[in-house]
């Protein structure tokens, strides 16, 4: 079988040991020659790349691995290159968050006044990515899980039409994972229709290979638990806010029981309980600092010191092995069948062609190949095209540099009550946004 060469753009993420694994654990699906971490914050990196080299040297020493922050050596020669980036890292995450809460609006990573702070963020760093691979690799594609997804991949759409660049992300995987304990069956074997757009959807349809509807099922326990499981499923959204989010899944069931909502929709349909139980001192960005961020590298730094990976504290990610499937879906004209996100034309009928959604896919070696999920209904279409508004507003104000825009964008987001309070917010994020966004006039 053919090995391929990867860079992880992001390599200092906190998720880079726990996929870096993950990949390992299927390397029979596979094959890597060589793996390559690049960050451009080159002493955050170096404490992930210095454990992995000792780790990658005991369990797979065929593998050439290396990290770096030069572009050139980072994207030149590579097959695949997997985007977590998080421009700001965490300590403009927490501003994302804080700001708004101080106004008593939602104070989150990728829905309302933070997810667009973290989208004009992101955007720039995303670009510069982009061209480093075509630049150096022009083959190569890219599996970006950066969020904000819904930002990112319109800025891609508007920005970079033709980079091979394949937006996807993992809530839907985890949503899945719960669900196929709810009815105890195996997550691969469950196919899914599902309308929206990203961290904003729908499933319309939970199927197993034999034709099967476990809709009704699923919702009926969703109604009284929400997406919590008695057996715990997901490595990933484990943490308290995590759990009163599965939770809440209850009452998004309650507005429409029609299909099954993606938990992120909370923010949008219940913001004012949303603020009531979140904390404006200690907000999920201090949650992951003080859990995920200090669990991984405390546990990097063991392995350096004590010069071998045995027992490290690293786990695999056994969750994000939907990254290997897309790949391999590229690699090897699989055909899989995956929600991702992509430019609608008419994928959701009565919905506007150009806006980026997230519906499933038949991934081949040409890209994804949206399938048609009919019309919508009124509340979903009419929520849905309020938000794409507002990403589509964001990546305007990025490219014109207009104060203006980005006001409406705020104003529009179903998550602020007003303009008056988007004007304060915007005002206190540009201040706190100096060096990242570009001036606004
Ligand atoms: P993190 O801050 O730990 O890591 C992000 C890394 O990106 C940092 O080391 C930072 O220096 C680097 N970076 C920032 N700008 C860059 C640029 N322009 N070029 C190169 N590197 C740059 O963040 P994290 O919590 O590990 O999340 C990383 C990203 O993955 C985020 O966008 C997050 O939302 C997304 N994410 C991924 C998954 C997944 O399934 N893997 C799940 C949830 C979120
Ligand atoms: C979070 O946990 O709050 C986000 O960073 C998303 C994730 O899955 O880690």
């Amino acid at each position: 079988m053919k090995k391929f060469s990867i860079v992880i753009a992001g390599g200092g993420s906190t998720f880079t040991p726990g996929i870096v694994m993950m990949m390992l654990d299927n390397i029979d699906r596979f094959p890597i020659r060589k793996l390559k971490l690049y960050d451009n914050d080159g002493d955050r990196q170096a404490i992930l790349g210095g454990a992995l080299e000792i780790l990658l040297k005991e369990q797979a020493p065929d593998i050439e691995f290396s990290y770096t922050t030069d572009p050139e050596t980072a994207f030149t020669d590579v097959d695949f290159c997997m985007a977590h980036i998080r421009v700001g890292k965490y300590a403009m995450r927490e501003q994302d968050e804080k700001i708004p809460l101080n106004y008593g609006v939602v104070g989150q990573e990728t829905c309302g006044p933070g997810g667009i702070a973290y989208g004009m963020r992101s955007i720039g760093g995303m670009m510069e990515i982009i061209d480093h691979m075509e630049k150096y690799s022009p083959k190569c594609w890219m599996l970006n899980y950066s969020n904000p997804a819904s930002i990112v991949a319109e800025a891609c759409r508007v920005m970079r039409p033709k980079a091979k660049v394949l937006n996807i992300c993992d809530m839907p995987v985890g949503t899945l994972r719960r669900m196929s304990q709810i009815i105890n069956k195996n997550p691969g074997d469950l196919e899914v229709r599902y309308f929206g757009l990203n961290h904003f959807g729908w499933w319309t349809s939970v199927k197993d290979k034999e034709g099967h509807e476990y809709l009704p099922e699923i919702r009926e326990y969703v109604a009284e638990n929400g997406y919590l499981t008695k057996v715990e499923v997901d490595t990933q959204h484990m943490d308290q806010s995590w759990q009163e989010t599965h939770k809440k899944a209850k009452d998004l069931i309650a507005v429409n029981p029609r299909y099954l909502p993606n938990t992120y929709l909370k923010y949008y349909l219940f913001p004012d309980y949303e603020v009531k139980h979140s904390n404006c001192t200690y907000s999920r960005a201090n949650e992951v600092m003080d859990g995920r961020e200090k669990t991984v590298f405390t546990a990097a730094k063991k392995i350096v010191e004590k010069g071998t990976a045995e027992n490290s504290g690293f786990t695999i990610d056994s969750h994000a092995s939907f990254i290997v499937d897309l790949a391999r879906a590229i690699a090897f004209n699989t055909h899989e069948r995956m929600l991702m996100i992509v430019e609608n034309n008419g994928a959701i009928a009565n919905f506007d062609d150009d806006a980026m959604v997230e519906v499933p896919c038949i991934v081949g070696s040409d890209g994804p190949e949206p399938l048609a999920q009919g019309k919508i209904p009124a509340f979903e279409k009419a929520l849905m095209h309020q938000q794409v508004t507002v990403e589509k507003l964001v990546v305007e104000a990025y490219i014109t540099g207009s104060y203006q825009t980005l006001w409406q964008a705020l104003t529009l987001s179903k998550t602020i009550p007003s303009a008056e309070v988007a004007k304060n917010i915007l005002d206190e994020l540009i201040l706190a946004n100096k060096g990242f966004w570009p001036e606004l006039s």
